[in-house]
């Protein structure tokens, strides 16, 4: 193994989060080294991302209305404090961005247009280009990074284990470059994990599928706190449709379009959630579950947007146009089949609102952290605030650390097989999706023990136990979580909160 000091902080990651904290941290002085699998603007879920950023910036808005709006979407498990903190940060983080070059959409006096999604009590979804608005800003966020000298980017580096001093102190990371995966360990000041959700590991997800919570399971095996793992968000309107493109992961019809007034039917034309005119913005749970259930009972799950969107459909959602037309799916003319898909993982590494995870020198930022904002069920369109507001809070802090002793040996986890992969990602929507009991839980544990006996302990499965394990043990429903056997949320809300104890079967790297 080749071993580098780097005198700064390695920010593991290259979407909104990892960025935002990249450029923060480099703002405050520090030299920044950003490792990350793919070339920039590719695999992480901000470029995909097409509502746009929930911020309060309408007159009849505010800061204080829209921290309401979170903790009523989190079911009981939103942290007050930090809703507040991502809140209150939701201008400033917008104009942060403009100020990058982040194109949002205006009105005819300069302010920003805002669109509604569910739950939200008011239109304050920035939009960028209609359905654009991920890949735009996270495009004037990589401008800015290829810009600043003090950012070094490498683009085909994988995370395979976290460093630790003899006081279990992060130092440092050890990753796999390039296509003979050559393994690399390099010691830093500080270690920010802006990894990615956990789509991955499901079957159907709207995310790419090359994220499956390896950055938490990492973490956990470091010593950090993890919370709520069983929160997973499914979106109601992931595009099923042969053809549709990449069909893993499936493209999504964005939210936004039921906020235009686009309704769920099932294919004999009724309405999914009822006939109210907001009936199909409600939590995103419910709907989800709504669409799950059509599909389950053979009526099939269908967004009409004929009426409210038509012929306005190529300009106003030109990314969700081109999914359907090159599917051979005109949907100016015709519903879109829709399925419920893995779209966020609200559980994580938890972590404060600068990132500080319970690790000293490891922090964590957007959807691989859980900072306590979302709770059990996140709102519409705060991912991308909280990636950039707390993201750059996160390159500020870790720009202060000045680095620990001497890294042991870290112990590399071995990388499951794609057929093996296939099976687990297969068994966690089967049995970890839309609705949950404990027999299908208890299955998927075998299957998980079963993997993990036959290729060793790879962090893919450390990841899909923390989640199946804490959704079996969680006997109550709430938010994203649904048991079957205990459809009834518990009049308490409780946090998971799991520390691990490392695994004996993991192998050496040296
Ligand atoms: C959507 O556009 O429907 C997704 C927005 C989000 O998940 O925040």
């Amino acid at each position: 193994m080749n071993r580098m000091r780097h005198d700064g902080p390695v920010i593991v990651g290259a979407g909104l989060a990892g960025l935002s904290a990249a450029l923060e941290a480099a703002r405050a002085g520090a030299q920044v080294l950003v490792v990350t699998p793919e070339p920039l603007l590719s695999a992480c879920s901000s470029a995909w991302a097409q509502g746009g950023m929930a911020a309060a910036l309408s007159a009849v808005d505010s800061a204080e209305l829209h921290a309401a709006d979170t903790e009523a979407a989190g079911a009981g498990l939103v942290e007050g404090e930090a809703a507040r903190a991502l809140t209150g940060a939701g201008r400033s983080t917008v104009e942060w961005l403009a100020g990058l070059g982040a194109p949002f959409d205006r009105d005819a006096d300069g302010g920003f247009l805002v669109s509604l999604e569910a739950a939200h009590s008011t239109p304050r979804v920035a939009r960028v280009g209609g359905d654009g608005a991920g890949r735009a800003i996270l495009s004037a966020v990589v401008a800015a990074v290829r810009a600043e000298k003090r950012i070094v980017v490498w683009d085909d580096a994988r995370l395979k284990a976290l460093a630790q001093d003899a006081d279990g102190r992060v130092v440092g990371a050890v990753v796999a470059r390039g296509a003979a995966e050559r393994l690399v360990e390099i010691t830093a000041t500080a270690v920010v994990l802006a990894t990615g959700g956990a789509g991955g590991l499901f079957a159907a997800t709207t995310t790419p599928s090359a994220l499956k919570g390896e950055g938490m399971a990492l973490a956990g095996l470091a010593g950090a706190e993890i919370l709520d793992p069983e929160f997973v968000q499914f979106h109601p309107t992931a595009i099923d449709l042969p053809g549709s493109g990449d069909l893993d992961p499936a493209p999504l019809a964005t939210e936004a379009l039921r906020g235009e007034g686009a309704r769920l039917i099932d294919g004999e034309g009724r309405f999914l959630l009822g006939a109210a005119d907001d009936a199909d913005l409600k939590p995103r749970d419910v709907v989800a579950r709504a669409v799950h259930a059509a599909r389950m009972d053979g009526r099939g799950a269908y967004l009409d947007a004929r009426t409210a969107i038509g012929q306005a459909f190529p300009h106003e959602f030109p990314a969700v146009f081109a999914a359907c037309m090159r599917a051979g799916l005109d949907p100016r003319v015709s519903p879109i089949p829709v399925m419920a898909a893995c779209h966020y993982h609200m559980g994580g590494i938890a972590a404060d609102a600068d990132g500080r995870t319970t690790v000293a020198g490891l922090y964590a930022v957007g959807e691989c952290a859980a900072t306590g904002v979302h709770g059990a069920n996140r709102l519409a369109s705060n991912s991308l605030l909280e990636a950039a507001a707390f993201g750059r809070r996160a390159g500020a802090a870790a720009a202060r650390e000045t680095g620990g002793g001497r890294p042991l040996p870290a112990r590399i986890a071995p990388d499951l097989p794609q057929a093996a992969m296939n099976a687990l990602r297969a068994a966690m929507t089967a049995h970890a999706g839309v609705v949950r009991d404990a027999p299908g839980l208890s299955e998927l544990i075998g299957v998980i023990d079963r993997l993990d006996a036959q290729h060793g302990a790879a962090s893919t499965l450390l990841a899909a136990r923390l989640i199946a394990q804490a959704a079996l043990d969680r006997r109550e429903s709430r938010g994203g979580h649904f048991r079957a056997d205990y459809p009834h949320t518990a009049p308490q809300a409780e946090h998971t909160r799991v520390k691990l104890t490392r695994p004996a079967a993991m192998e050496a790297a040296e």
